[in-house]
């Protein structure tokens, strides 16, 4: 009997996670034949679940909150983004190994370059944190040779742990907040202060006329970080895009097959 194949979005909590809709979308759009579902595993026990799961024949996960390291734990084999990320949000299970990657940076990239239509070779860029949304951004940036890519954490410990992971690449710099200096072509904010709904502590003049700001979160309605670059004239631009960019990016590795994000991003922002 055919079975048809089946993935999973494993998180907790998870019943908010869009990816089950993205993804039919995308099998749809493809003719792929296979079943996408979200799995809600307990804290603390993300391996457990995930052993359950490949048990009863899943092809493949996306890792969201809280598992992204315990993914990367799990893993039998990681791939080069996935390890500077230190994190995982793709598996794929196959001839019984568990091969982790990271594609939310790679996400984010495709978003900026080929929706936003901004290049980042040569651009001047400023990633506002160094927590794990950070971190998974860093390789993939670097990748499109900005000039420069500043990082500023409130923490600064974190912004200059994070930098030398990344060698003695003189594009890359960590600074506290209160030394940042001039304008950056694209500002990208990668804390978590819009949950929240409060600004890093960033002046004005991170913003130049023509910036493109990006706020990794989205909401129905801009947010903070965004109505604050926008007021000092930069375009502005939500994570809505790079989150259907990581699953095309996943959808990808599992199938073989390139799916189109605009009608979906378009559907997406049309329901929020
Ligand atoms: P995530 O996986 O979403 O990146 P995280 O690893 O907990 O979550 O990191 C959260 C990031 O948001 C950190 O860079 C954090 O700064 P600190 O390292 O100094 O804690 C940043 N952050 C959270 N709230 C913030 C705020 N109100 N202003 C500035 N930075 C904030």
């Amino acid at each position: 009997m055919a079975t048809i194949d089946r993935y999973v979005v494993i998180g907790n909590p998870i019943d908010h996670s869009k990816s089950p809709q993205i993804h039919a979308m995308f099998a749809a759009q493809t003719g792929q034949s296979l079943l996408y579902e979200r799995c809600a595993a307990p804290l603390g026990a993300f391996a457990d679940a995930t052993r359950a799961l490949i048990a009863a024949g899943v092809r493949g996960a996306n890792v969201t909150v809280p598992f992204k390291l315990d993914a990367f734990a799990l893993s039998t084999m990681v791939s080069d983004r996935a390890r500077a990320a230190g994190a995982v949000n793709t598996l794929l299970f196959s001839e019984g190994e568990i091969s982790g990657d990271n594609t939310d940076g790679v996400g984010l990239v495709t978003d900026i370059i080929c929706n936003a239509q901004t290049g980042l070779q040569g651009k001047r860029i400023l990633l506002l944190g160094a927590g794990g949304a950070a971190r998974g951004a860093v390789l993939p940036l670097l990748e499109q040779q900005p000039s420069q890519l500043v990082i500023a954490n409130r923490s600064i410990g974190k912004a200059v742990e994070l930098v030398h992971k990344f060698s003695a690449d003189h594009t890359l710099i960590a600074t506290p907040f209160t030394e940042l200096e001039g304008g950056f072509d694209i500002i990208i904010n990668a804390t978590a202060a819009s949950l929240s709904e409060s600004l890093p502590p960033i002046r004005r003049t991170v913003f130049l006329p023509g910036s493109l700001a990006y706020d990794m979160m989205y909401a129905a309605t801009p947010t903070i970080f965004l109505r604050f670059a926008a007021q000092h004239g930069a375009t502005t631009r939500d994570g809505l895009g790079m989150l259907v960019e990581q699953a095309a990016e996943a959808f990808f590795l599992w199938r073989g097959v390139r799916p189109q994000t605009e009608i979906v991003l378009k559907r997406l922002r049309a329901a929020l």
